[in-house]
């Protein structure tokens, strides 16, 4: 198993990754205790989407004694928004809502210039103005929301980045990212800018403000950086809300660009998810007999897992799936022709309003330049 912001792969248990990473499981008083702001548990939250914390209940203490904190999450700009991407984003504004909470939103435009070899920075570049729509269509509160984009924005970063660098040094980033001796000198700065925007509303106020970050379990090794250095500069440590992967539609593995055939991205047309879906890989027996007599196995599904995730609120739908396909009631035909109703109505809306979100950047940006 290896989880890292740029590689994820092999069988991913996230109990070990709890004990690897030295985070917290999210237990049922935490969601308790969410769910007393929020008036109901989101299924994200109920399903176990999200799963580990780091510091969650401090922040929540701090939260109950009025004082406010800020959100953080992001993206790295390499290539289209997939539908695993936005679950994260899904979740912060939810956190947003419910916590009337700031949010920066960093798109690391300079890690994906630096980390991919065949990138040049027009091409990101041109991926950073498409993903901006996929981000203001999630709907964050324009008054609440700032997107940093870190090139066109390093002004307003670069001071923090150097404090935070000065503190940590080759060897950490070096056991922490798996940089190599052949690693470019910008990729092994590049752990300083994804600290900053933790810092960032400390920074402009001038008093420490405790700050939350969404996101799944890969950019971790971000964030164990970002809290080693964060006493030594006066700021809190963030706190972190980690999430699974979504995973693709292949047998296995993340949901990733890198295969993009088993992605459902968010510009897909309806036929194009339909038909990526129907070639989807399920937990499906090799005939319609063997499955009505042997029953399927959701536990290792994608078509499953997105109703199980993100498509069915209601508990007890997703349970009556699971049972019919363990009991062979349901063929993977039909399964898949229920999730492609929803996928496809998922897919009009958002595309809906990332058109409408055209005449909305200039709101949602930090510096308007
Ligand atoms: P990036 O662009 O790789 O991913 C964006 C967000 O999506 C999450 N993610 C997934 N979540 C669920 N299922 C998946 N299959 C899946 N694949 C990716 C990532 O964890 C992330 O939350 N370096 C970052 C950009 C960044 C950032 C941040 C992310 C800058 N600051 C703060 C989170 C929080 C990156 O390249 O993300």
């Amino acid at each position: 198993m290896v989880v890292t912001p740029w590689k994820v792969s092999g069988k991913i248990d996230y109990d070990r990754l709890i004990k690897k990473f030295g985070t917290q499981p999210l237990t049922e008083s935490i969601l308790n205790r969410i769910n007393k702001h929020a008036g109901a548990i989101h299924p994200l939250l109920r399903r176990r989407f999200f799963f580990s914390h780091r510091d969650l209940d401090w922040i929540l203490d701090q939260y109950d004694e009025g004082r406010s904190f800020v959100l953080y999450t992001g993206r790295g700009p390499s290539g289209p928004v997939h539908l695993g991407h936005v679950v994260p984003w899904i979740f912060t504004k939810h956190l947003q809502d419910v916590f009337e909470a700031k949010l920066y939103f960093q798109l690391t435009d300079d890690e994906k210039f630096l980390i991919h070899p065949e990138h040049t920075l027009e091409r990101v570049e041109a991926f950073t103005r498409d993903n901006i729509l996929d981000i203001i269509a999630i709907g964050f509160d324009p008054e609440k929301t700032k997107i940093i984009a870190d090139i066109r924005d390093v002004d307003a970063l670069y001071e923090i980045a150097v404090k935070v660098a000065k503190h940590i040094n080759f060897s950490t980033v070096r056991a922490v990212f798996g940089f190599e001796e052949s690693s470019n000198i910008g990729i092994i700065f590049f752990p300083a800018m994804q600290a900053v925007p933790a810092f960032l509303e400390s920074e402009l106020t001038g008093e420490r403000v405790p700050c939350l970050i969404p996101a799944a379990i890969d950019q971790d090794p971000y964030w164990r950086v970002t809290r080693d250095v964060a006493s030594k500069l006066g700021y809190y440590k963030p706190s972190q809300i980690h999430c699974k992967f979504l995973p693709g539609l292949g047998k296995g593995g993340k949901m990733s660009s890198s295969i993009p055939e088993t992605c459902i991205f968010m510009k897909d047309s309806p036929q194009a998810a339909a038909k990526k879906i129907m070639d989807s890989f399920t937990g499906g027996q090799s005939t319609a007999a063997e499955q009505r007599r042997l029953g399927g196995s959701p536990e290792i599904c994608p078509v499953y897992y997105y109703q199980h995730y993100l498509f069915e609120d209601d508990d007890k739908k997703v349970e009556e799936l699971w049972r019919k396909c363990k009991s062979g009631e349901i063929l993977c035909g039909e399964c898949k022709s229920l999730l492609i109703e929803k996928v496809q109505d998922f897919l009009v809306e958002h595309q809906r309003k990332r058109e409408a979100a055209k005449d909305k950047v200039e709101r949602y940006l930090m510096r308007h330049k």
